[in-house]
C-alpha cells in the first residue's frame, strides 16, 4: 500500500524513500523542486521496481494542493502512510526576522504538517496498521536565542501530537512525532553540532518499525530524551549563558 512522503527531496525524506521503496511500497513523493522529484521516480522505480508517483509544489505559500494530490494519489494503490520529513531552517531565524521568513518558517514546519494530516487523517482512519509520522527537533526542548521560530514551530508539533494522540486514542491511525537530534544531512551540514550527526537511514528504519496500533512521541537517537531532561532542569541563570 501507498506511502506518501512530504519533503521526499533530501535527507531523511530520500532515506525514507528508499527504504519504503525497498520493501515495495507504491510511493507518492511531494517536494518543492520537480527535477529532484523526477530523478527520484526514474531512481525508484527503475532500482526497486516500485511505482512511484510525484508532485511538486513549494508549500511556504499559496493554496493548499490536496486535490491535485488526491489526483496523484488515485493513481496508485489505497494510502497506508503519511510522512512528514519535510522542514525548513534559515539563519536569519533570529530574535528579530521579516515578516515573509517567519510565515514561511512557521509554514513549511507546522502549518504544511497540520493542514496534510487534518486532510488525509479520514482517508487513513479505515485502513489497518495504517502510520502518520512527523519529525520534531530537540531545538524545542528549551528556548534559544537562534532558530527561534524553527524551535517555536517545532514545539507546536509536540502539543499538536499529544492532542492527535488524545483524539485518536489508539482507534487508528497510529500518530508518531519523532524529536530528531542531529542527522547527516543538508539541515546540520557546516554546522558546529554538540554530538556527531547520525545517518538518516537509521531512522529511517525505524520509522518503519514504529508499532501502528499506538502513539507516541520519542526522542531519536534515544539517549536525547536524558539530555532533554538535564537540560531542562538546568536553573535558567546557568542555561542562558550556554550555546548550542
Ligand atoms: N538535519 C538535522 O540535523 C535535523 C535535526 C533535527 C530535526 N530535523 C528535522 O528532521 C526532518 C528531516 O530533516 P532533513 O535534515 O532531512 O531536512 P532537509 O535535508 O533540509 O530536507 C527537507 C525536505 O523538506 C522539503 N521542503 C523544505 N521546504 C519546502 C517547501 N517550502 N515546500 C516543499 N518542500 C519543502 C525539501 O524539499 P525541497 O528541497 O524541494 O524544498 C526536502 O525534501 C525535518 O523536519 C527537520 O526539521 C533535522
Amino acid at each position: 500500500m501507498t506511502q506518501m512522503i512530504v519533503g521526499a527531496s533530501a535527507g531523511l525524506g530520500r532515506a525514507l524513500a528508499e527504504h519504503y521503496a525497498q520493501k515495495g511500497h507504491p510511493l507518492l513523493l511531494i517536494s518543492s523542486d520537480s527535477r529532484d522529484c523526477e530523478r527520484m521516480v526514474a531512481d525508484l522505480s527503475l532500482r526497486f521496481g516500485v511505482q512511484v508517483r510525484y508532485f511538486a509544489q513549494d508549500l511556504s505559500n499559496g493554496d493548499w494542493p490536496f486535490s491535485a494530490i488526491e489526483a496523484r494519489l488515485s493513481e496508485l494503490p489505497p494510502l497506508k502512510g503519511v510522512l512528514l520529513p519535510v522542514g525548513f531552517t534559515d539563519d536569519a531565524d533570529l530574535l528579530t526576522i521579516e515578516p515573509k521568513q517567519l510565515e514561511k518558517i512557521l509554514r513549511v514546519n507546522f502549518t504544511s504538517v497540520a493542514m496534510f494530516i487534518s486532510h488525509f487523517l479520514p482517508h487513513l482512519r479505515s485502513t489497518p496498521g495504517s502510520k502518520i509520522v512527523a519529525f520534531g527537533s530537540i531545538s524545542s526542548i528549551r528556548g534559544r536565542g537562534r532558530n527561534i521560530i524553527y524551535s517555536s514551530a517545532k514545539r507546536a508539533l509536540i502539543s499538536y501530537f499529544e492532542s492527535l494522540a488524545h483524539g485518536l486514542n489508539d482507534q487508528g491511525p497510529a500518530v508518531w512525532l519523532i524529536n530528531v537530534g542531529y542527522l547527516a544531512t543538508n539541515q546540520s551540514f557546516a554546522q558546529r553540532t554538540l554530538l556527531p550527526p547520525q545517518d538518516p537511514h537509521q531512522l529511517a528504519k525505524l520509522v518503519q518499525m514504529l508499532p501502528s496500533n499506538r502513539s507516541g512521541i520519542r526522542f531519536w537517537p534515544g539517549y536525547w530524551r536524558w539530555i532533554a531532561l538535564i537540560l531542562r532542569m538546568i536553573p535558567w541563570f546557568i542555561y542562558k549563558r550556554l550555546s548550542f
